[in-house]
């Protein structure tokens, strides 16, 4: 097949595309990752020339690049940027799109097609690229890039799917989950699989819980029109959160391919544990941010969550009785995102303690995955000078220690590049994306039925509901955070990305 790839943008003026898609195409480009011969071809309604695209996306560098911007190569990079006004909802802009880009292309060509639209054109998009001849692979592939949210349910999720596979083959599909694309997201399955420590204990004879934290400190902003119909269960848990939780529960795969890891994947999805109505209101919680209301573009009365916690189990011999923690919410105290492993405590405690220590600590492994990103692991040693007083010490691991910060791409990078070199591994397979819809349906009605207790109420900056440290403290834990206590109290390059460094969570 040939080199020569062209990379569609579907919504190029929109904010996804200058903000993310094409500063990580120019790090790709300065990286010398990109074909030797390839562009960026950007499609939306706005009437812009070229020069506009290449403007606008000049400015989204200024602002979000995580390098500075190199004259010479911007100018370069910026030669392989057009752009066509047109309407996607006619066939004559498919006739347009093609006869540019075959110009462009001066040959054959590979084409990836970025979705980076509102989910209602993605499959209006689909048909008429295909009613078009333009998903028609010969001697070059077309690859379909699929932005979330994929669906809003498992209905038209399955729809969605029924109808993307009578036109194209699975093969041909990516559905993005940016989570996916992070550096300390696919350091998970490293940690876990390529070091021989941690296998023998990852389960339920030594694992008590696993608490997966996504906090932002953002609320809703300017995206009420979407969020308001969505919630956090739909905007973040049935993606984002289910995947991390996957990667820390997947069983082993004998190889890294990508249909092997999204199997071992989808095991997971199928084996947890099922809730009935009761359930749901037992083992989740959900609340809303004072203020929220108030936002534009919010129904008035609207019962939408902010923030949710859900208590999973999966039934399978690993993890039996093992309590998987999820939350996330908006406006929290601090950006955080952080999957915990909390050990057991040892069996019997032999040396001296006092109050609430009686029982002993647990053994904490925590993987910080923003914004400090590291891996942390708590353990008990001996107080100098004393009989055999303990003390909890941190062995800690920050990226920002190894590496240089530039070293760490930005998620689309790493996902861009796959779908030209054609790895699936880090993207949903239609199989996942509806599973685990199945999964959240019941408890994303549950909370919608008009009779369901409405969202608890939390301050801005807090760490939610009251609600959700019940849940936990009913069974005798709490919700525990180490990525910001590490990064406040040892690491130099913290400081500025913590929130507020008075407001910690005592763990
Ligand atoms: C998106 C959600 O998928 O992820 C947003 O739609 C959320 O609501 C965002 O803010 C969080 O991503 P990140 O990378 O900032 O943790």
């Amino acid at each position: 097949m040939t080199d020569s790839t062209s990379i569609v943008i579907f919504g190029a003026s929109g904010d996804l595309s200058h903000r993310k898609l094409i500063p990580a195409l120019y790090h790709l480009y300065l990286k010398g990752r990109l074909p030797k011969s390839f562009r960026v071809f950007g499609i939306a309604g706005r009437p812009w020339t070229d020069e506009d695209l290449r403007r606008v996306s000049r400015d989204g560098l200024n602002q979000f690049s995580r390098l500075p911007v190199d004259e010479n190569s911007w100018d370069t990079f910026s030669q392989t940027l057009s752009y066509l006004s047109g309407d996607i909802s006619r066939a004559e802009t498919y006739h347009q799109i093609n006869e540019r880009l075959s110009l462009l292309e001066g040959g054959e060509a590979n084409r990836m097609y970025y979705l980076a639209t509102p989910p209602e054109y993605f499959l209006e998009i689909i048909n008429n690229l295909a009613a078009n001849g333009l998903l028609q692979e010969d001697d070059a592939w077309r690859r379909v890039v699929i932005e979330k949210p994929f669906g809003e349910d498992l209905e038209s999720a399955r729809s969605l799917n029924q109808s993307i596979h009578a036109v194209m083959k699975e093969k041909q599909v990516y559905r993005i989950d940016h989570y996916l694309g992070k550096e300390t997201v696919q350091n998970i399955l490293v940690a876990r699989f390529a070091n021989a420590i941690f296998e023998p204990v990852w389960n339920r004879n030594f694992i008590d819980n696993v608490q997966i934290t996504v906090a932002e400190t953002v609320g809703v902003g300017t995206r009420a029109r979407y969020y308001d119909h969505a919630g956090v269960l739909r905007d973040m848990f049935q993606n984002h959160l289910i995947q991390l939780l996957t990667l820390v529960a997947m069983e082993p795969t004998s190889t890294y391919n990508a249909d092997a890891l999204r199997d071992e994947k989808l095991k997971v999805i199928r084996a947890i544990r099922p809730m009935n109505r009761d359930e749901i209101m037992k083992n989740s919680v959900i609340g809303q941010y004072r203020g929220y209301q108030q936002e534009p573009n919010v129904a008035p009365g609207s019962r939408t969550p902010t923030y949710a916690a859900v208590r999973f189990y999966i039934d399978n011999w690993r993890w039996q009785g093992v309590p998987f923690y999820l939350r996330s919410g908006k406006k929290m105290t601090e950006k955080v995102s952080e999957i915990l492993i909390q050990f057991k405590k040892p069996p019997h405690m032999l040396f001296p303690m006092s109050g609430s220590d009686l029982e002993g600590r647990s053994n904490l492994l925590s993987m910080c995955l923003q914004p400090d990103e590291g891996i942390h692991l708590r353990f008990e040693t001996k107080v100098p000078d004393t009989v055999a007083e303990t003390r909890s010490v941190n062995m800690n691991y920050h990226y920002s220690d190894v590496y240089d910060q530039s070293a760490i791409p930005e998620a689309y990078e790493r996902l861009l590049l796959d779908v030209i070199t054609g790895d699936a591994s880090l993207f949903t397979r239609a199989d996942q994306s509806e599973l685990s819809w199945a999964l959240f349906d019941p408890i994303i009605a549950g909370w919608e039925d008009p009779a369901a207790p409405q969202p608890e109420e939390y301050e801005p900056g807090s760490w939610g509901p009251d609600g959700s440290e019940r849940m936990l403290r009913a069974e005798g834990r709490q919700w525990l955070q180490t990525c910001g206590v590490h990064c406040e109290e040892n690491h130099k390059t913290c400081d500025e990305k913590r929130v507020d460094p008075s407001r910690q969570q005592p763990w």
